[in-house]
């Protein structure tokens, strides 16, 4: 019989144990829920509300029990439903009427709401780390391409010339704001639920404060009623997450695009390659593509969630126990994208000739003629106008930019100068972005130095 099986006189029928069990993917709450069953009876001791001896034999056999589960020595069954239930049947197993007191105060309820955010606090730990360990790889990479140039494109379609340095230090900015998402939504995982109890606290005289300095929350919570319903924190988590993947999802589609035969702007190493089961000559971005598909996946967690919680009436209803499918893939695909990036962006190679063939491409110098004139004192639109018609003067004779002399130039730009003609250099080009946060060689120093230095002083 279950352990709430005081008022039921049939056994639940087998279909339905499988319908309702979580033992299956809720086990890897086992170290958080010990650690909380821990605090918990040493409390309801110090409070009186359980013999001191009770709770030293039910703390040692937690123990036991989290060695045990640690060593794979440790039988589940979809009878005990969830890993709540699992530890405590283990516990009274081996103490009876002991293990019997561990309960005591509180409520399936409050217990998951506490493991969930006491696992999801030590993930998003992991994550941040996860993420500044990547950052350091883009720098590293930036560091080593502070001179490579190639085209930066907007509707994918040629616009100015950029050193590659400043493109992947454009991915440090979003992984920098995924980073302190996840940072900022800690401080709402981390807040203690236990003492809600089922939905309206307790009657016993438990001290919640001291279970929430015992694990190290910030604050305990402060409605029971919204202690147990609430999974606002797993939605913020897994959202973060969503914008996360999305960024490695756009990283990936630069990738992609950069190592195929069109751009042939780098090489991924074979490592993270495979072939075709058909065509020989093929190596194909497949890790990124899965990028892209897995970022499906995260969002669909987050759809998940919010549909899940949309509308739940107050307070727990079992509904939630699907919270944990969704958090648990969109957190095991994101911590593998973090596993998976920093390597292939290390041993991806840059072909820097090949970017800079593309680079000089003398359409992507077109705005520096524009901006000429400005300083020469015509109005951006006129000047706007005037160098579009020479380009179309350009197009029409099929010729280059910089394949035309001052005088024909002058046709369709009357202001230019001998100076204009050798406008065409993509170095230059670049050299002459100096403005803050601008693609110049020493703005893109500039930041690099800064995220050094972030990463020196550890973030
Ligand atoms: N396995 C459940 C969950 O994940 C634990 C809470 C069950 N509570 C209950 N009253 N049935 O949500």
């Amino acid at each position: 019989m279950a352990l709430w099986g005081g008022r039921f006189g049939e056994e639940t029928q087998r279909d339905v144990k499988l319908y309702s069990e979580s033992i299956s993917f809720d086990k890897r709450l086992y170290k958080h829920d010990i650690a909380g069953s821990k605090a918990h009876v040493a409390m309801l001791a110090k409070q009186g509300i359980i013999p001191e001896a009770s709770a030293s034999a039910i703390r040692n056999e937690l123990d036991n029990i989290c060695k045990r589960i640690d060593a794979g020595d440790f039988t589940y069954d979809i009878s005990l439903e969830d890993i709540h239930m699992h530890v405590e049947s283990a516990l009274i197993g081996v103490l009876g009427a002991e293990g019997a007191r561990v309960h005591s105060g509180r409520s399936r309820n409050d217990q998951v709401a506490l493991d969930f955010r006491l696992y999801l606090r030590e993930a998003a730990d992991r994550l941040i780390e996860g993420i500044r360990n990547f950052q350091r790889e883009l720098v590293t990479k930036a560091d080593a391409e502070s001179e490579t140039i190639l085209p930066g494109f907007t509707h994918l379609q040629h616009a100015q010339v950029v050193l590659l340095a400043h493109h992947l230090l454009a991915y440090v900015e979003m992984f920098d704001r995924d980073a302190e998402r996840l940072a900022d939504c800690r401080k709402r995982i981390n807040v203690m639920p236990l003492g809600s109890g089922a939905l309206a606290g307790s009657t016993l005289p438990l001290d919640r404060n001291a279970v929430c300095k015992e694990l190290q929350f910030e604050r305990i919570t402060r409605n029971s009623m919204d202690a147990v319903a609430d999974r606002d924190f797993a939605i913020e988590f897994v959202s973060a997450l969503a914008t996360m993947a999305m960024h490695f999802s756009r990283l990936s589609e630069d990738l992609i695009l950069w190592s195929s035969q069109e751009f042939d702007f780098i090489e991924l190493s074979d490592a993270f390659c495979t072939g075709s089961s058909l065509m020989p000559q093929k190596k194909n971005p497949d890790v990124c593509e899965l990028t892209r598909g897995k970022t499906a996946r995260v969002y669909g967690a987050l759809t998940a969630l919010l549909t899940l919680c949309k509308g739940l009436p107050m307070t727990y209803n079992r509904d939630l126990q699907e919270d944990k499918v969704a958090v648990f893939d969109a957190l095991d695909t994101a911590e593998m994208m973090l596993k998976v990036y920093p390597p292939m962006i290390r041993d991806m190679r840059v072909k820097r000739e090949k970017m800079a063939a593309a680079a000089a491409d003398p359409a992507l110098m077109a705005t520096d003629l524009a901006e000429k004139l400005v300083e020469l004192g015509v109005p951006f639109r006129d000047a706007h106008h005037r160098v579009g018609a020479f380009v179309k003067y350009c197009k029409d004779r099929n010729c280059g930019l910089d394949e035309v002399s001052l005088e024909e130039m002058r046709l369709t730009i009357p202001e230019a100068t001998a100076g204009f003609t050798a406008m065409f250099d993509p170095c230059e080009s670049v050299a002459k972005r100096r403005i803050a946060g601008g693609t110049g060689f020493e703005p893109v120093r500039e930041q690099l130095d800064f995220w050094k230095k972030r990463f020196a002083e550890g973030l």
